[in-house]
């Protein structure tokens, strides 16, 4: 006996067949199909053959498979009883219902005392759909995987993407070939990670940035994830996401997955892009101030680091209001004797020796200036030399000779003194003064991997969220170490990379934009010579690439010449006029072959204006330029295309381009097929390009 179901959102249709009491399989994930479909014919056609050397039927790829079920690959649910045996799952489907965009499941397992859920629901506004998975049980078990609803990958298919990184170098893609067995990460530093962003493509035969058929999901979890991604020996190939095998340290009897989102395009790596670009600001971060534009940052890290001075600080705050700044964020140094980063971590009341007075007549400085403040916090660490370590050597994670990261290690925010105590710290200060912004930093990993340390950190950012609701926080670990759609919903911002440099900056946005929206993607102009990297870039590629994001500048601006200080104030005033449209605009990653070139372009909602940016990172192997081609215009349209940066183009493009003398008009089409003949370029130079429809 079958049964089926459907869910669609008129961008896409999955439809879901269980077979005999067992839990749905997704048997289609696709374009829309027809509102008369014959669902039972659907999944009798998808039915496979067996053949000579395999059981006498395919144990179903569903949901949630089962090593009950002879199921060939990874199980979605791996449990322990208290005497640490293996719990032999046996669900069961016992109801499931596909209503108003919602799919719920539900199965149960007497003989174990089991109860599994899972629940679909979609979004028509962005076109992601959203799931997790759920499970009950009647005597506590440990739960060593509970995977999200496990979705089939495509057969199309000759590779998938996945993402790695490290300090400054986050978002890195790997193209990893499909093969049989099973590839797997699993997380276990207690964040979502430099090193394993839960993020994964998955893109059929002869997809690009814009065009083909492409799949995509995101494990919106802080904690740490599994990921799975199998090709059994029958060739299906299926998807597991999950928190982080090892993370569950207790016995439950209730637990649940993250949401995992979903997203599935016709229009390459971009449509994918979008949906969650969209998703993530639309549906996921809770803007205080939603109608009030993003403001311009400043922040004093690279400025002073440690060595925190009132009067210098002032004088810097006032450089920065003049060139655009809109907010002031004081860093790392100003609580307890932070004069280095080997103690204080813990104790967060302000240094009287650096401000005698409290943090008022800085704060005072700052608005009068015309500036939010904002104020750096890394709540969940502690150094042993700190007040709090010494008198609460409890608090803290791990063992007591373990290996400590930047002198610190991690207090155990599960205890509830322990979040308290943070809670009425940061309340305490966040009461006291005029703060509108906290950067929520996270520098060591976890000891050892632990999804109850996770759910702390997103209760005490509610906690502080319900109290201070005015308050936005972004989200930092060592630059992008704690980016995902579960702590975005709490936060609003994201510092990407400690990488100021711009040429690995733009990288890294590039490819974090596969998942990111401009809104949150926090980037900043560096210093001249740059602090990570060491190398000296020029004030327009440092600054155009900041521009491509949350706009701000962290250097001492103190060592800018009054040129660069010029291009600077033009760049933020530039952005300034542009960010509510580009605040809501598409970024689109753009196709070429010249490895080169870090292309895209960010097109508004209604495709009437759009901004590209096409920087050389380094000199390409031919002579000329190959054409840029465009996307996302509309093909009918005829834009008014104007180069921003001509006035930077060097003395050895020795042709008067028009691009280089004059604005000039071209259909969507056009530029979308033939592409923009733009002038040679410096390697580390960038052109930016700027378009309106004519309407
Ligand atoms: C790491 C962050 O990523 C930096 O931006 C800075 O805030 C330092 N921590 C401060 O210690």
């Amino acid at each position: 006996m079958t049964k089926t179901w459907r869910l669609d959102d008129g961008h896409q249709t999955l439809v879901f067949a269980s077979d005999n009491g067992y839990i749905p399989a997704c048997i289609y994930w696709g374009q829309t199909l027809l509102p008369t479909e014959n669902l039972e014919a659907l999944a009798a056609a998808t039915r496979l053959d067996v053949t000579g050397g395999m059981l006498d039927d395919n144990p179903p790829l569903n949901l949630c498979p089962l090593s009950y079920d002879s199921f060939p690959g990874q199980p979605g649910l791996q449990l322990r009883n208290q005497n640490g045996q293996p719990v032999i799952c046996q669900l069961r489907l016992t109801d499931a219902e596909a209503i108003d965009g919602h799919f719920n499941v539900s199965a149960s397992d007497e003989t174990n005392g089991l109860s599994w859920q899972a629940h679909f629901e979609v979004c028509p506004d962005t076109g992601v759909i959203s799931c997790h998975s759920s499970l009950s049980s009647l005597s506590p078990v440990f739960v060593e995987w509970l995977s999200a609803p496990v979705l089939p990958a495509p057969q199309q298919a000759d590779e998938f993407i996945e993402f790695s990184g490290r300090w400054c170098g986050e978002f890195q893609t790997s193209r990893l070939p499909w093969s049989a067995g099973r590839r797997v990460r699993n997380n276990t530093t207690g964040r979502s990670g430099h090193e394993h962003f839960p993020g994964l493509y998955l893109p059929c035969l002869g997809a690009s940035n814009t065009c083909g058929e492409v799949y995509a999901m995101h494990y919106g979890w802080s904690g740490g994830h599994g990921m799975v991604a199998e090709e059994m020996p029958d060739g299906r190939r299926q998807i597991q996401f999950a928190h982080a095998a090892g993370s569950e340290t207790e016995a439950v009897t209730e637990a649940s997955s993250a949401r995992l989102y979903l997203s599935r395009s016709d229009l390459g790596l971009n449509g994918c892009a979008l949906a969650f670009q969209r998703h993530l600001r639309e549906q996921i971060v809770s803007w205080p101030a939603a109608s009030l534009p993003r403001p311009v940052h400043y922040n004093c890290w690279e400025a002073v680091y440690f060595d925190h001075n009132i009067e210098e600080l002032t004088e810097i705050a006032a450089i920065a209001a003049e060139l655009g700044a809109e907010r002031f964020v004081l860093d790392d140094g100003w609580f307890g004797r932070r004069d280095d980063d080997t103690s204080s971590l813990g104790d967060w009341q302000v240094d009287a020796r650096k401000y005698p007075q409290g943090l008022g007549p800085l704060i005072d400085s700052v608005t009068s200036l015309g500036m939010g403040f904002g104020l750096w916090f890394e709540p969940e660490m502690v150094n042993l030399d700190s007040e709090l370590a010494r008198a609460h050597p409890d608090w803290i994670l791990g063992p007591a000779d373990q290996i400590e990261g930047r002198q610190q290690r991690v207090l155990d925010i599960s205890k509830s003194a322990v979040s308290n105590y943070l809670f009425e710290k940061l309340h305490g200060l966040l009461s006291e003064y005029d703060i509108g912004y906290i950067k929520w930093d996270h520098n060591r990993v976890l000891p050892s991997a632990d999804a109850a340390q996770a759910r702390a950190h997103i209760q005490l950012l509610k906690r502080l969220r319900d109290a201070h609701p005015q308050v936005e926080i972004e989200s930092c670990a060592s630059g992008g170490g704690r980016i995902d759609f579960g702590v975005l919903q709490q936060t609003q911002r994201v510092w990407l990379s400690d990488s100021n440099d711009a040429l690995e900056r733009l990288r890294i946005q590039h490819d974090a934009a596969l998942f990111l929206p401009a809104a949150v993607t926090g980037s900043h102009v560096g210093p001249r010579h740059c602090h990570t990297s060491g190398r000296v870039l020029d004030i327009n590629l440092r600054a155009w690439t900041a521009a491509q994001r949350h706009f701000g500048f962290e250097m001492d601006p103190r060592e800018l010449t009054s040129e660069e200080a010029g291009v600077l104030k033009k760049v933020c005033a530039w952005w300034k006029q542009n960010r509510d449209w580009l605040f809501d605009a598409d970024i689109l990653r753009l196709d070429g072959v010249d490895k080169s070139i870090i292309a895209e372009i960010q097109v508004a909602r209604d495709a009437s204006r759009f901004v590209a940016f096409v920087a050389q990172v380094s000199t390409s192997s031919q002579i000329l330029p190959r054409p840029q081609r465009l996307s996302g215009l509309d093909p009918d349209a005829s834009y008014e295309i104007e180069l921003l940066t001509r006035e930077s183009s060097p003395r050895l493009s020795r042709r008067d381009l028009l691009l280089k003398s004059d604005s000039f008009t071209a259909s969507g089409s056009w530029l979308m097929q033939a592409g923009l003949n733009l002038p040679w370029a410096f390697p580390a130079t960038i052109h930016v390009i700027e378009g309106r429809r004519l309407d």
